[in-house]
């Protein structure tokens, strides 16, 4: 017997402080630098559609599904599945999300660690009077580098591990909760000075109209990925975290407002980055260097442009770190409950082995761009092989899970708190779980790894 079984578990102290955790998970890198690049590289306004199309009828449910299932075991990822389902395999879903922790963190590091340059870089005035091939340059000469990459990475390593370290109440929910309102507000300033550019109705026409010849397999399946990413689900972040919520809370009502914030937060980072990069003459499809690139772009054609791009890549770092440390959490947890680590401990141990994987990510870009598998660099695979492969086949076997193994009566029981709660909409999220999802998950994802060809 584990010895958490006899001390009380951490929990979060409010509501509030819920879902500014659970959202602080969700948004991040993940919305504001990823989202576009990937919307920019799979044709804009399809991707949009078929990426919102996902988030309703595969992401709400999986995310239910998640909180259910730790809010009812109590655990960490893998705990929970033992717990639950004891002497079955299926706690070997939760082994795949500690891999998966360990391969997005080490990517998800290094462009964390590029936030922090830039902060730097913003406080420096750095991007004064460069125009989009300047900026472009100083991009890549900067990602190329070795020992500055590395710098940041670590840098950023160890303020993930030194929250996490501090626990839920006063490491996780304190920071999340004053720091993600100020991180909207900034997109909302930003999306205004972006739409009111010259030429920017180009690129709302490129988010928001959709062109359906553009959609390959490849893009729907990139639209699956990116839907787990940002919502931070299949991979046992949102298990974690959900261990951790009172039993009083509307597990419901919570899903709602964190996929909606998350989801808006995207589209948001979209209305501020492709109307710049119209105007400003850059390829949409420009990869991960889209927001490094077009924003101070942005900044430098703004009154008080010093003052926002260096308020930008500051919060842009904050929101990498209430999602990085929701990563780091779900190895943490593990560790601790599992193999019954104290969590200074445990937080130490992951954290080397993280960033020591990291590093390949961080030099993907600089010495070891030579190295390719699977034709990708370092960095692509692992960001790849997590987001596009892990994550959905951890969220295929968290639905079934809950629709087929649990079962109806245990999930109604856990998402109406003992029958508090009246769920219309039960029946529904049923249905989901245990036809729609899973069906659409395997579609998408035999289908676009080329399993299949319809
Ligand atoms: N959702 C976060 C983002 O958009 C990243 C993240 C945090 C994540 N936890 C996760 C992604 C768990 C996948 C799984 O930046």
């Amino acid at each position: 017997m584990s010895n958490s079984d006899f001390t009380p578990r951490e929990s979060f102290g409010s509501r509030f402080g819920i879902i500014a955790a659970a959202a602080g998970s969700a948004v991040g890198l993940g919305n504001i630098w990823k989202f576009p690049y990937v919307a920019g590289q799979n044709g804009g306004g399809a991707f949009l559609f078929v990426y919102l199309l996902f988030i309703i009828a595969i992401g709400l449910p999986v995310m239910l599904a998640e909180f259910s299932i730790g809010r009812r075991a109590q655990r960490n990822a893998i705990g929970s599945f033992k717990k639950l389902a004891p002497g079955s395999p299926w706690y070997l879903v939760g082994v795949m999300g500690v891999a998966a922790a360990f391969l997005i963190l080490s990517f998800y590091s290094a462009v964390a660690g590029w936030t922090l340059e830039y902060i730097i870089k913003a406080l420096t005035n750095a991007f004064a009077g460069r125009d989009e091939t300047d900026l472009n340059l100083m991009f890549g000469s900067f990602i190329s580098g070795t020992w500055r990459p590395l710098f940041w990475q670590l840098l950023f390593m160890v303020l993930t591990a030194w929250i996490v370290m501090a626990g839920i109440k006063k490491g996780i929910e304190k920071y999340t909760k004053v720091l993600m309102p100020l991180l909207v507000l900034m997109i909302v300033v930003l999306c205004i000075r972006s739409v009111t550019l010259p030429g920017s109705r180009e690129g709302l026409a490129f988010l928001f109209r959709p062109d359906f010849s553009k959609l390959t397999a490849d893009a729907v399946l990139s639209a699956l990925g990116q839907a787990f990413f940002s919502l931070s689900l299949g991979m046992g972040t949102l298990i974690t975290y959900g261990s951790y919520i009172g039993k009083n809370n509307n597990l419901t009502g919570t899903v709602i407002q964190v996929s909606a914030a998350d989801t808006i937060i995207a589209v948001m980072a979209g209305i501020a980055i492709f109307p710049a990069v119209f105007a400003f003459g850059i390829d949409p499809a420009e990869g991960p260097g889209l927001v490094f690139i077009t924003l101070p772009g942005i900044f430098q054609q703004m009154h008080g442009g010093y003052f926002f791009a260096l308020i930008f890549f500051i919060l842009l770092a904050v929101a990498a770190l209430t999602s990085s440390i929701s990563i780091l959490e779900v190895v943490v947890a593990y560790l601790i409950e599992e193999l019954n680590l104290a969590r200074r401990k445990a937080t130490i141990l992951a954290g080397v082995m993280i960033t020591i994987l990291g590093v390949f990510c961080t030099l993907s870009f600089g010495v070891l761009s030579e190295v390719t598998i699977f034709g990708m660099v370092i960095f692509d695979l692992m960001d790849f092989t997590s987001s596009n492969i892990l994550l959905p086949l951890g969220g295929l076997f968290i639905v079934l899970f809950i629709g087929w193994y649990l079962g109806a009566g245990p999930a109604r029981r856990e998402i109406s708190n003992d029958g508090a709660l009246r769920l219309g909409y039960f029946p529904v999220f049923m249905f989901l779980v245990k036809f729609i999802a899973p069906f659409a998950i395997a579609l998408v994802f035999i289908y676009g790894l080329g399993l299949l060809r319809i």
